[in-house]
C-alpha cells in the first residue's frame, strides 16, 4: 500500500474535486456504472438480487438494490478521500472487500475497467476542472484502493 504515494498537491486536487461531485453521488455513480456496463456488459450478470438477473442495464440502474451498491461504492471512495493522510488504516477493510468481490465472481482484471469508468465519471462531472494533474492524482488514489482490494484475491493488482 506504501508503493503509490500521493503528494500534498495531489491530495488537495483530490479533496477539492471530490467536494465538487460528492453532493450528487447517485448521479456520478450512475455515470460510472453506465460507462462500466458499456465497456464490460457481462458485469451486469454479477448483480443478482433475490437470485434474479436483470434483463437490461436500464432495469439494473433503476433498481433500489443497485442504487444501494452505487452508494456503497461512493462511500468507499469518500472514505479513501477522507483518509488520504492515513490510507494504510483502510487496508484491512479493503482486503476484506476484495475477498467479498472475488466471492461474488468479480475478476480482478475488471477493476481496471472500474478505474477507467471512475475517471470517465469524474471528467464528465468536472469538465475543464479535470486537468491531467487531477487525473494523475485520482489514478494514484484508485491504484492504492485496488492494490489493497487485490490482496483479497491473493494476487497482485493488474498492470495499470
Ligand atoms: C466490477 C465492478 C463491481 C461489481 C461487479 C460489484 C459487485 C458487487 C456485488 C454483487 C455485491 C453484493 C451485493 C450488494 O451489496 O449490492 C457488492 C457489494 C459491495 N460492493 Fe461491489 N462491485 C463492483 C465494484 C465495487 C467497487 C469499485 C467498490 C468500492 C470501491 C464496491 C463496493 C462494494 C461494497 C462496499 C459492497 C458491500 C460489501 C458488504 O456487504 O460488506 N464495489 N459488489
Amino acid at each position: 500500500m506504501e508503493k503509490e504515494t500521493l503528494s500534498e498537491t495531489q491530495k488537495e486536487l483530490i479533496r477539492n474535486t471530490w467536494e465538487m461531485v460528492t453532493q450528487d453521488q447517485i448521479h456520478h455513480g450512475t455515470v460510472l456504472f453506465t460507462r462500466l456496463f458499456e465497456l464490460e456488459p457481462e458485469l451486469i450478470f454479477l448483480f443478482q438480487y433475490n437470485s434474479a438477473h436483470f434483463s437490461s442495464v436500464q432495469e439494473c440502474l433503476l433498481s433500489s438494490e443497485f442504487t444501494e451498491h452505487i452508494l456503497k461504492v461512493m462511500t468507499v471512495i469518500d472514505a479513501a478521500v477522507r483518509s488520504l493522510d492515513t490510507l494504510p488504516s483502510l487496508e484491512e477493510y479493503l482486503t476484506g472487500l476484495g475477498r467479498k468481490h472475488r466471492t461474488s465472481g468479480v475478476q480482478l482484471e475488471s477493476f481496471k475497467t472500474v478505474g477507467e469508468s471512475l475517471l470517465y465519471a469524474l471528467e464528465s462531472g468536472l469538465g475543464d476542472v479535470f486537468t491531467s494533474d487531477t487525473r494523475e492524482a485520482w489514478s494514484r488514489l484508485y491504484a492504492v484502493v485496488v492494490s489493497a482490494m487485490s490482496q483479497g484475491w491473493g494476487a497482485e493488482p493488474p498492470g495499470q
